[in-house]
């Protein structure tokens, strides 16, 4: 018998049933919700990370639609809970849905929602911080700083890389990816080598641009490369920033031999999803090669660390924060509330994903369409004529 978990409820009188496993940023999704005729349960349990059956608890025998998080295990024991509560909805408050087993919501017939779109710059943004806090050292200096150790100027006191005129690399070059490649290349005017399964052709007409640009006024143009292999990235680029999906051709992506076969002095940056990389041979690489650095979001085993990451000064680690800016965060909150409204509501799907301001301009109604709904296709779910 699953224990009972705290919740604090709007709308008591709403028709729709809808859980929210998470308080989420801004009011708008709240407001979104209520207005159009839902019950809203928000859970307030103080745990980071809810269970299997603490979802179950909150699930109980009638609900229509679930907001989740990428921190929940969203398989067969959810869906089917979700589903003989009368549930036709789930939607991750996140644009990966790796925790997501899309079978098994096929299977009970539950829309799985995701939110594109309105996390690209931000995550891309933070990748880019990240690039820049290896290459300066920037977190290794500021506790140099505020341990009092610094005497003065020296000539050779944390002396990191110029990105300058150096290539990028890009594995997964699709709406994140592509946005960080951008901002490295006006930014910083690196050359850019890519690999992904798909040709990035806005992304290369973009460079082509730029550097025709560049060249009329009399600087070194920037020049891009579509990689045949991912190893082809690892071997030629000077910063690598690795923004695939998670699936089983991306699991421990980068792994012992692929580290090996990178610049000696190279910058990786993981803000994808942290099995991509095998976390156990970056640390002996990064215990081995003294001046290669790391920028991480992500981790193998969040919220855990491999042994010995946290004592390596060539690495750079945030807790996944990639998504956490104040627009981007209330606005994910929006589309995954949506995502469920509009599935409760029978509103059709949304025709591209990728194109989500509609939904978040405060000042109108958004449309009458679930913004973006992964088995749409599966489920033969119609799509939006708007
Ligand atoms: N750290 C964070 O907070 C955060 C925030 C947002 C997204 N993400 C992660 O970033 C991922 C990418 O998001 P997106 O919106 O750019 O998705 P996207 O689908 O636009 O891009 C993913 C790209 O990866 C490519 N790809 C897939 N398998 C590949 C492989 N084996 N080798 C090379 N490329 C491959 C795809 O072709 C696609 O172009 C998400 O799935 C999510 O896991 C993390």
């Amino acid at each position: 018998m699953a224990k009972p978990v705290q919740i604090e409820v709007w709308n008591p009188n709403g028709k729709y049933r809808v859980i929210s496993t998470k308080s989420m940023p801004g009011t708008r999704w709240i407001n979104l919700l209520i207005e159009q005729d839902c019950r809203l349960e928000i859970c307030t349990e103080k745990k980071t990370i809810l269970s299997v059956e603490d979802i179950l608890a909150l699930i109980g025998d009638r609900c229509d639609g679930v907001i989740g998080q990428l921190t929940e295990d969203w398989g067969e024991t959810l869906f089917s809970a979700l589903s003989r509560a009368g549930g036709k909805a789930f939607s991750n408050m996140a644009v990966g849905y790796n925790n997501v087993d899309v079978e098994a919501a096929n299977k009970y017939g539950v829309a799985v929602g995701n939110t594109p779109g309105v996390l690209t710059e931000t995550t891309a943004e933070l990748a880019a911080s990240l690039s820049l806090a290896a290459a300066r050292r920037i977190v290794e200096a500021d506790e140099f700083m505020r341990a009092g150790k610094y005497e003065g100027w020296l000539p050779h006191l944390f002396v990191g890389n110029l990105l300058k005129g150096q290539t990028v690399g890009v594995i997964g070059a699709g709406r994140i990816g592509s946005a960080y490649a951008r901002m490295m290349i006006e930014g910083f005017k690196m050359n850019l080598i890519y690999y992904d399964l798909y040709q990035a052709t806005r992304l290369e007409k973009f460079v082509t641009a730029y550097g025709q640009f560049l060249k009329a006024s009399g600087e070194q143009p920037v020049t891009w490369k579509r990689a045949a292999s991912m190893e082809e990235v690892l071997r030629e680029a000077d910063v690598i920033s690795l923004h695939p999906i998670l699936d089983k051709t991306t699991y421990h992506l980068v792994n012992k031999e692929r580290l090996a076969m990178m610049k000696k002095e190279a910058i990786l940056v993981n803000c994808s999803r942290g099995p991509v990389i095998d976390e156990v041979a970056l640390v002996e690489h990064l215990r081995e090669n003294p001046m290669f650095r790391v920028g991480l979001d992500v981790f193998e085993d969040e919220p855990y660390m491999k042994p010995g990451l946290a004592d390596m000064k060539n690495a750079v680690v945030v807790p996944h924060i990639a998504s956490a800016s104040k627009w981007t965060r209330e606005g994910m909150a929006t589309l995954a509330a949506l995502n469920v409204l509009g599935k409760i509501k029978g509103y059709p799907v949304w025709g591209n994903p990728n194109s989500v301001d509609a939904f978040l301009n405060e000042n109108s109604q958004p449309p009458a369409a679930c913004p973006s709904i992964v088995n749409s296709k599966t489920l033969g779910l119609p799509v939006s004529k708007l």
